[in-house]
């Protein structure tokens, strides 16, 4: 049976990349091992190209590793083939990254209906709940603007509300902040970490602002291919 608590595990995996001059692969993960339980906000900092991007994709299903496994609620996640596991990712996980990757011929409301839609729901449903979380995060009166007439910030929060559409039991949130000024930093991360409260979601923050850390309840620095406690 499998551990309830444990949503996600990454066991021993390695992932490098062919070195461009042609010397020996690039080592970027060797032998990291990550566990992250229902409700959990684990959070991973590391210096710009320590891996930390190729972390989040291999655990979100977006990139295999070389070797190693990814269990979800204990089930191999690149067991299943690339239908499954792009349902996978649909229905349980939700991204945010560093650039909003919002689709710009679309409206804020219809960015944020685009994962239920996929899912087949209701078009009145998804719109429902869409234009609910637009509320919840304050930028309901934004909701027929398209991404190019928002800031950043509130592309950001339009970004997360998308995530949370398909009402996911992870959140995997890569330098979410990055681009923002502090106020607006303050106000998405406020906001990522009432997710746990209210919606009992779990997070993967990765993150190279180590006052972040501060905040969760496990934080690792990935360095030299190796994840060490923080
Ligand atoms: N698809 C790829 N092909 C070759 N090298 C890559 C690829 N993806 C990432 N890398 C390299 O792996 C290292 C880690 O990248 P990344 O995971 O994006 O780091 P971080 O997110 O911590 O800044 C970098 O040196 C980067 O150039
Ligand atoms: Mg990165």
């Amino acid at each position: 049976m499998p551990d309830t608590d444990l949503i996600l595990t990454g066991n021993n995996l390695t992932k490098s990349f062919p070195s461009k001059t042609g010397g020996e692969r690039l080592v970027i993960l060797n032998d990291v091992s990550l566990s992250i339980n229902r409700g959990d906000i684990v959070c991973v900092v590391g210096a710009s190209g320590s891996g930390k991007s190729t972390l989040l994709h291999i655990l979100g299903g977006l990139d295999q590793p070389d070797s190693g496994t990814i269990s979800w609620n204990g089930q191999h996640m690149y067991d299943m083939n690339t239908d499954e596991l792009a349902k996978f990712r649909n229905q349980k996980l939700g991204f945010v990254f560093q650039f909003h990757h919002l689709l710009p011929e679309f409206t804020a409301l219809e960015n944020v209906m685009m994962p239920a839609l996929i899912q087949d729901t209701d078009f009145e449903d998804a719109k429902h709940r869409a234009m609910n979380l637009l509320e919840r995060f304050g930028i309901s009166t934004r909701a027929d603007h398209r991404p190019t007439e928002l800031s950043g910030g509130e592309q950001q929060r339009v970004a997360m509300a998308r995530a949370l559409i398909n009402d996911p039991d992870l959140i995997l949130a890569d330098e979410p902040t990055g681009n923002l000024d502090e106020e607006n930093t303050e106000i998405l991360l406020d906001m990522l970490f009432e997710l746990r409260k209210i919606d009992k979601v779990s997070i993967l923050l990765i993150t190279h602002e180590k006052d972040i850390a501060r905040r969760t309840d496990h934080t690792y620095e990935l360095s030299k291919g190796k994840l060490h406690s923080f």
